[in-house]
């Protein structure tokens, strides 16, 4: 089966459930799952429920749609996402996105969990990512191009979406939460970088590093759709933390900023309405 037919018969499974079409749809990352609870929620769908999906097997990650209003905007979260380190290629992990935005998302927040490179970074700090580094993970758009998704050479000179990007900083001002804003760079994982990694990775730009987001970022720009990035910088990257890195320090950080990042979240969504 071509990837088209694949999209389209998962757009068909949520057509099956719920009638919701999502204006905007929103990628939680770690820590970010209770953000649901500020969603009517109207439909639940369990990637597991979704044959061509690749399952998400990270703790942390409950793996599943959700479909409501947000206020009164109509959205799809992603509870939990794919990634390319649990084994599926780039083209299979951007599925879910893709699924969302054939829909008729027109907008997308990504959210993730990162690590700190830029020195001034703290653990706890939210990054609005202002471009990315992809070039170290296999290019979801690989192989036969998806005419009828975007073209084959895609500019991706303004990934993310100024006007998008706005909604945040002003929602920032607002609420008085502190936003720094800096470049994503995705390493394929799983596992966290060497220090001589993260320098290279200073020397490239990178303010940040993680393992995720990119290439959905890269997947919805050629699809056409307004993209948007945040990250939680929940540890130091390797070589500038003074310990070791684990996985509980990164949900321990995302799950103590999780408040704030939801307030943030909810507020620059109600910006982002037509
Ligand atoms: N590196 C890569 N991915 C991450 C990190 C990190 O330090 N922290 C959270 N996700």
């Amino acid at each position: 089966m071509n990837e088209y037919t694949i999209l389209k018969n998962c757009v068909e499974i949520i057509k099956s459930r719920t009638d919701l079409v999502p204006d905007i749809a929103l990628t939680l990352g770690s820590g970010l799952g209770y953000f649901s609870e500020n969603v009517k929620v109207l439909c639940e769908i369990s990637y597991s429920e979704f044959p061509d999906f690749p399952k998400s097997t990270v703790s942390g990650h409950a793996g599943k749609f959700v479909f409501g209003y947000l206020g009164s905007v109509p959205v799809a979260l992603m509870n939990g996402r794919v990634h390319y380190y649990e084994g599926y290629d780039s083209v299979e992990a951007v599925r879910p996105v893709r699924t969302l935005a054939l829909l008729g998302a027109k907008k997308f927040v990504l959210t993730n969990a990162a690590g700190g490179v830029n020195l001034t970074f703290k653990p706890g700090t939210l990054m609005l990512i202002k471009d990315h580094i992809s070039s170290f993970v296999p290019s979801p758009l690989r192989g036969r191009n998806i005419d009828e998704l975007g073209v084959r050479f895609p500019d991706m000179s303004s990934v993310y979406d100024p006007d998008l990007s706005t909604c945040v900083t002003s929602a920032a001002e607002e609420l008085g939460i502190p936003l720094r804003e800096g470049v994503y760079l995705q390493f394929p994982g799983p596992q966290y970088e060497t220090p001589a990694e993260i320098r290279m990775a200073s020397a490239l730009g990178a303010d940040a590093v993680g393992m995720s987001t990119a290439i959905e970022a890269t997947s919805l720009n050629h699809m056409g759709v307004k993209v948007c990035g945040i990250s939680c910088i929940t540890n130091l990257a390797a070589g500038i933390a003074k310990h070791k890195l684990t996985h509980e320090e990164v949900k321990e950080t995302s799950e103590r900023v999780s408040e704030q990042f939801s307030k943030l979240l909810l507020e620059s969504v109600k910006r982002m309405q037509d």
